[in-house]
């Protein structure tokens, strides 16, 4: 696009681009400005402009992706599942893959020191099963839904052998079964400000940075049949130097554990995303992932929403949310070692994110594929377009 354009000039062209332009929209938009200006005039686009967000066909998210060698799932609570049989039968219709949103975590599977629990988690595995879908475990370590019993038990000098209990109790149980595991979740916080980026958390204060290699060496022991995955938030944000900083300190830990021969096969990135567009900042994601890749691990995008908070109508708020799933990924997707898909949830009926963002206009949150009534949003489309689109494996 020529430099000396004028404002107007330049905002009329991009619009007369039309609406099948696509992804490139933002691209090309992005080009053309600087700064903020850039991110609101992105955002103007996509609320006043409507997308083509058309798709071929009825077939499912899950039949999409099987075609080009992908997966795609999402995360269910076993009292949704058991209790609304339209969400179920939509779950089984939509999901190639099944992850217990929060039943496998410590707090859910051992209520006591000495009791675990599989009941729910493993009624959820039976759907799986039952549907002819794949299962996987999140998650293994964690900061966080650690039982009120943990800060009693555990001590500096019991913690290693609790750990990998733990680990090897669990990860048994479900051996063979799993697709894969996330051993460690949120292992950085770069505000914590250690060198090395490690969160300060209590496994860390307990055992020292070794409890990821311990973690994962435990796994592959009780099911070396799952793939591995470090499971990580906030990869996905690409305006602060902090999420870059967070980049870097995780490239640098899975660095760190490849060269030690710690078993993680794979990464997760949680990708829970906000209403700001990637823009010009997309060439950042593209060469995260690509980093990733050479280390020879795969992607999996383990826990995608899309939240916004945005003063708009319906329509306009599920256009901006679709157009964040397909620019995202469609990016993600394009590196072959991306390998599977989750929505952290399947409808807006049930979501986190409903808890976690109070909008001013007292509507509810719509950051998943499908509605409340289960019905298929633009989101839904947009994830099918992002398959249909994606390279064959
Ligand atoms: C969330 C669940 O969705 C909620 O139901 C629960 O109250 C808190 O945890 N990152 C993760 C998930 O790795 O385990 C979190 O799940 C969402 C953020």
């Amino acid at each position: 696009m020529p430099h000396n354009m004028t404002r107007i000039g330049r905002r009329a062209f991009v619009l007369s681009l039309g609406a099948s332009a696509g992804a490139g929209m933002f691209a090309m938009a992005s080009k053309s400005r600087r700064g903020s200006d850039d991110q609101e005039d992105q955002d103007r686009l996509t609320r006043d402009k409507p997308r083509d967000f058309s798709v071929n066909g009825d077939a499912s998210l899950r039949e999409r992706a099987a075609a080009k060698g992908l997966l795609y799932g999402a995360a269910a609570r076993e009292q949704v599942l058991t209790s609304n049989p339209d969400f179920a039968s939509a779950f089984a219709r939509e999901c190639g893959i099944l992850v217990p949103e929060n039943e496998l975590k410590w707090q859910g599977i051992r209520p006591r020191f000495d009791r675990f629990n599989f009941k729910r988690a493993d009624e959820l595995a039976d759907f799986a099963r039952d549907h002819d879908m794949l299962y996987r475990g999140h998650t293994l370590v964690w900061h966080k839904a650690l039982p009120a019993w943990f800060k009693e038990k555990v001590n500096s000098k019991n913690a290693e052998k609790i750990l990998t209990d733990h680990i090897k109790t669990v990860a048994k149980h479900y051996a063979g079964k799993m697709h894969s595991w996330d051993v460690v979740n949120e292992a950085i916080e770069v505000a914590d400000k250690r060198p090395d980026g490690l969160r300060k958390a209590p496994w860390l204060n307990l055992l020292g940075p070794d409890y990821i290699d311990i973690a994962f060496r435990a796994a592959a022991e009780a099911d070396p049949k799952a793939l591995l995955v470090y499971n990580e938030n906030q990869l996905e944000h690409y305006n602060k130097p902090r999420n870059e900083a967070k980049r870097t300190q995780v490239l640098k830990l899975l660095e760190r554990l490849k060269s030690k021969g710690v078993p993680v096969q794979a990464l997760g990135m949680q990708s829970h995303l906000g209403s700001k567009p990637l823009g010009s900042q997309g060439k950042k994601l593209r060469q995260f992932v690509k980093e990733v890749a050479d280390l020879g691990l795969k992607i999996i995008v383990t826990e995608m929403d899309v939240s916004e908070k945005l003063p708009w109508d319906v329509a306009a708020r599920d256009r901006q949310v679709a157009a964040i799933y397909e620019e995202y990924l469609s990016i993600v997707l394009d590196e072959p070692a991306t390998i599977a898909v989750m929505t952290w949830g399947l409808s807006d009926r049930y979501t986190w994110i409903s808890k976690r963002i109070q909008r001013q206009d007292g509507a509810s949150v719509r950051p998943l594929p499908l509605d409340a009534q289960l019905e298929r949003k633009l989101a839904w489309n947009a994830i099918a377009r992002a398959f249909d689109h994606a390279p064959q494996r």
